[in-house]
């Protein structure tokens, strides 16, 4: 029976990552072959990552709902679909993507050899939609001068922003990421005054510090995005944005990257930031930054890969067993099939 531990979504920011988007090609040797790498990640990753503990090499892959179907699993994480796209006073586009790789390293160079390899092993069967490269700048800044990450979850709040649990019980261990890589306009940003750019962010640019409740612009990104339950619990997701660009062309970007247990909370972000809250309160970084992807994927735990792999199927616990947790954490995964 395997285990329902999660890939490493909750690992520290480090210094650099590489984040690839791809589709797999039609046919079933393209799914044999993405088979193949889930069957073979954790040996690619061990082989690189092992010649430095200090470097903390990790991979996380995520699957598109086109490519969940075509595996044939049986049963499909009830948060899991293709990212909408959202028409408001700015455009976010939905691109396609049936797979997400967000590999993280405290060097590049264990990214980038470690994308080298399971490059080699897609090899013909897969199509890169986007490959960005994303390093840190100073203390963990965006391109646009602020602290990035600082309100992030951590410990057993960060587990429960991120980690699905008894809800939906055969994806116990999984979750849920929306990446969208954005390109800012410099100029435009930079002809903005501090005090200006301050009230977009909602927090002082040096210090880091936030805006006192009262102060805050109620277009302010850390407004808009600080969401809520029914019983007003904080609804909260798990950022790994990262810097990236080419400052001989011209590009300057942020890569944002949301984990959560369900996707809702993200895309409700998401309306509140293009569409506004109320509709027309939009974000203002908007303004100076360009959403150009926008895909969603569901990260199954570590060990439904092997699944995946074995071209298995997946069957809900029967109802009177409720949790798919065992008492063992063992998934209640029912039976696994073997597919042909
Ligand atoms: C150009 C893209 C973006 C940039 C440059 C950016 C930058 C920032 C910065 C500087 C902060 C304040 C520090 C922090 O807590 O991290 C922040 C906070 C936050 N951002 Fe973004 N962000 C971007 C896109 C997004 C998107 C697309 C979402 C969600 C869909 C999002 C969700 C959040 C959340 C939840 C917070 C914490 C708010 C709080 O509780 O204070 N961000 N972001």
């Amino acid at each position: 029976m395997p285990s329902n531990a999660s890939q490493p979504v909750e690992g520290a920011l480090t210094r650099s990552a590489i984040f690839v988007t791809l589709t797999v090609n039609e046919g079933d040797e393209a799914l044999a072959i993405f088979r193949d790498l889930c069957a073979d990640l954790p040996s690619l990753v061990k082989a690189v990552g092992f010649r430095s503990a200090e470097a903390g090499l990790t991979c996380i892959l995520g699957i598109g709902a086109v490519l969940w179907s075509r595996l044939g699993l049986g049963v499909q994480p009830q948060g899991l679909h293709p990212f909408r796209e959202i028409a408001g006073v700015h455009h976010a586009p939905a691109t396609p993507g049936d797979i997400l790789l967000h590999v993280r390293a405290a060097r590049p160079d264990y990214c980038f050899e470690l994308v080298t390899h399971i490059m080699r092993r897609l090899g013909p069967a897969a199509i890169v939609r986007d490959e960005t490269q994303g390093f840190k700048f100073f203390d963990n800044r965006d391109l646009l001068g602020f602290v990035d990450g600082t309100e992030n979850p951590v410990g057993p709040a960060l587990t429960e922003a991120v980690v699905i649990g008894t809800e939906d019980a055969v994806f116990a261990g999984g979750s849920y990421v929306i990446v969208q890589k954005y390109l800012h306009d410099m100029a435009r940003w930079e002809a903005m005054p501090v005090e200006q750019q301050e009230r977009v962010i909602g927090r002082h640019k040096l210090s880091d510090i936030e805006f006192p409740d009262p102060e805050k612009a109620s277009f302010a990104h850390n407004v808009l995005t600080n969401i809520e339950d029914a019983e007003g619990n904080p609804l909260e997701i798990l950022r790994d944005n990262m810097p990236f660009g080419s400052p001989a062309t011209g590009e300057f970007g942020t890569f944002f990257i949301g984990y959560a247990r369900e996707p809702g909370r993200i895309e409700t972000m998401l309306t509140n930031m293009f569409v506004g809250n109320p509709p027309g309160n939009y974000d203002r970084i908007l303004d100076v930054s360009r959403a150009v992807t926008g895909c969603l994927f569901f990260v199954p735990p570590a060990g439904m890969l092997d699944i995946i792999a074995a071209g298995g199927m997946l069957v809900a616990p029967a109802a009177d067993t409720g949790s798919a947790m065992r008492p063992d954490g063992s998934l209640g995964l029912g039976s696994l099939k073997r597919g042909n």
